[in-house]
């Protein structure tokens, strides 16, 4: 579904390279979990994906057709295709619940009745159906995460990315949060790309884990696997935060 080939990614004036040669590949309907320390390249890596940034080098292919190649309509469109959801939640803080889900689906030009049926099936999924009238003011974190989720879901995505996107949330929250992710995959065929520097989150809800270190993919592999045998030091360093 996802295809990273030898992606370089270099920010003017900056001395570094965020990326540096980073191939991964995800397939379709899998939660896919990219972790790494601060400064790793995570947040750059998840924003090639929807072509938020475009690549200094190598290339970004997202079901067969590489994302640089396309023009602004097409671009609209792959978009659409790509939910994302994002740590600090993103929400519209003058605008109901209801309203910031019906967004996206005002920008396409979905007509009211079908915008309204829409957005109250997605805030059923998400477990929000009677907090539609609030204000994000009056939500919890978690309620704050499940409004962002229905707001990417409400083009009907086949991807959705999430930069840390329960960082913010207590541990029982993004637990909460997390099932929901794993529950939407599951019944939607969503492929989730989840990006994280905790390793619970990647034990809990991920198929399989890249470990990005210093622009560069140091390890790749099932979660099983790598929590049996992690070989890279910023791995270990990651698993030990955890007692795992
Ligand atoms: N727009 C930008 N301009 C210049 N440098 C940038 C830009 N965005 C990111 N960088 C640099 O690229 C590197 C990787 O940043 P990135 O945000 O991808 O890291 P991250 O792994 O998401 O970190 P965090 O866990 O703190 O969110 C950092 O050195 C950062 O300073
Ligand atoms: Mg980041």
């Amino acid at each position: 579904m996802i295809a990273l080939t030898d992606v370089h990614k270099r920010f003017a004036g900056s001395a570094g390279a965020a990326l540096n040669g980073v191939s991964l590949e995800v397939a379709r309907g899998e939660v896919f979990g990219v972790i790494g320390p601060s400064g790793a390249g995570k947040s750059t890596l998840i924003r090639l994906i929807n072509a938020l940034e475009v690549p200094s080098a190598g290339s970004v292919v997202v079901d067969g057709v590489d994302v640089a190649s396309l023009r602004p309509p097409e671009l609209r469109a792959l978009r659409r295709r790509i939910g994302m959801i994002f740590q600090n939640f993103g929400l519209l803080s003058s605008r109901t619940v209801a309203a910031n889900v019906a967004f996206p689906l005002r920008l396409a030009g979905v007509a009211r009745a079908e915008r309204e049926a829409k957005v109250a099936g997605l805030l059923a999924r998400v477990g929000l159906a009677d907090h539609a009238a609030k204000y994000p003011a009056q939500l919890s974190g978690g309620q704050k995460q499940r409004v962002g989720i229905a707001r990417a879901l409400a083009t009907d995505p086949d991807i959705l990315l999430c930069d840390e996107a329960t960082s913010a949330l207590d541990p029982e929250t993004t637990r909460s949060v997390l099932d929901l992710l794993r529950t939407l995959n599951r019944d939607l065929g969503l492929t989730v790309v989840l990006i994280t520097h905790e390793m619970e989150v990647v034990r809990t809800v991920c198929d399989r884990v890249a470990v990005l270190d210093q622009g560069q993919v140091v390890e790749t592999g099932a979660v099983a696997d790598i929590f049996a045998g992690a070989t890279h030091a910023a791995t270990r360093r990651m698993l030990a935060a955890i007692g795992a």
